[in-house]
């Protein structure tokens, strides 16, 4: 299957590292970063890329442009991992719906577009016949929206609640572990390159609310926004706070929360019990779901991360080679 990847940072890299490294059957025919493109229908060789990225060098030419890429290159699945910007979705939600109109299947670790602009998305993609997937938008790693859209098939979701923000669950840990201050905890996470260019998406709660709000419209068809989530971050807590949760044999994460049953979709910190399943260490991602079949299933794992985020992208365009081969369906 042939693959053009937009946006080469971090995520765009380790997809192009682990496509070089595995043998997938994955042939890279387009690459575009922020200021140039590259274009090769026989295949690109990741290596050389990769190369010219660790010396700081473009991809390619800047006369290949993304939307040169979109319209004229020959590629059946667009990976979008251009950066998130989760007010307008743009660029990437053009790049998308571009591509879906043009008849390919889209994979994409970006916010933006599926958080604002899922059901017109999905509503291109069933009416092209492709498929638009982005198990890479949410808990990095863990293998969620393939869980709920296909091994959960027939059961009722009744809630679903876990920590979706890997700095800000880092904050926590080592404010009530190491005693650190918040603004200490908040540089370390920076610096280990998990936070977003701006942390206040992190620590007000953004982050983890436009997840939230994937997860809503993905299981429940909600067409929710992300006004319709009660948030609120971590960025007034005091050390006070997580101190008297300490001497009470517990402690505070930032959960998000969805109930169906009064339609609540909520970010808040919330005082757990040391031993609860929720509790977990560090940058790692922790989500519960409650199914009426199932019972209470608790997934947990990285959140974040270039090789992580690129697991989850690996694994849709797999399913959808493997889908679309099986199948068949009709490519152009
Ligand atoms: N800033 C996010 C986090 C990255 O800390 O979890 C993954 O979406």
């Amino acid at each position: 299957m042939k693959v053009a990847i937009l946006g080469f940072g971090s995520v765009g890299q380790g997809v192009a590292r682990m496509i070089r490294e595995k043998n997938l059957g994955l042939s890279i025919t387009a690459i575009a970063d922020s200021r140039s493109g590259l274009i090769d229908n026989k295949g690109i060789n990741p290596e050389k890329v990769l190369a010219k990225k660790r010396e700081g060098l473009p991809v390619g030419s800047p006369d290949v442009t993304a939307r040169s890429i979109l319209t004229t290159g020959d590629y059946d699945t667009l990976v979008e991992v251009t950066p998130t910007n989760i007010t307008s979705g743009e660029p990437a939600t053009t790049h998308i719906r571009t591509a879906l109109e043009r008849g390919k299947h889209v994979v994409t670790s970006n916010k933006g577009p599926i958080a604002l602009h899922h059901r017109e998305l999905c509503g291109i993609a069933a009416s092209r016949g492709v498929a638009l997937r982005y198990e890479a938008t949410v808990c990095g790693a863990i293998p969620l929206i393939h869980v709920l859209e296909h091994d959960l098939m027939g059961n009722e979701i009744r809630a679903l609640h876990g920590i979706m923000n890997g700095t800000c669950n880092y904050i926590l840990t080592r404010m009530s572990e190491e005693g650190l201050t918040y603004d200490q905890a908040l540089a370390e996470a920076r610096q280990m390159g998990y936070a977003e260019a701006d942390p206040t998406y992190d620590v007000k709660g953004i982050d983890s609310a436009i997840k939230l709000v994937i997860f809503a419209n993905t299981i429940w068809d909600w067409n929710a926004r992300f006004s319709d989530v009660e948030i609120t971050g971590i960025d007034q807590l005091t050390p006070d706070a997580l101190r008297l949760a300490e001497e009470d044999d517990a402690t505070i994460r930032l959960i998000a929360e969805a109930i169906p049953a009064r339609r609540l979709l909520r970010v808040s910190p919330r005082i757990l019990p040391r031993g609860h399943p929720l509790v977990v260490r560090g940058t790692l991602n922790a989500v519960t779901l409650e199914a009426d079949m199932a019972g209470s299933l608790t997934f947990i794992g990285k959140g974040a991360g270039s090789i992580e985020t690129a697991s989850a992208i690996i694994g849709d365009l797999l399913f959808i080679k493997e889908k679309y081969d099986r199948c068949s369906r009709k490519k152009t």
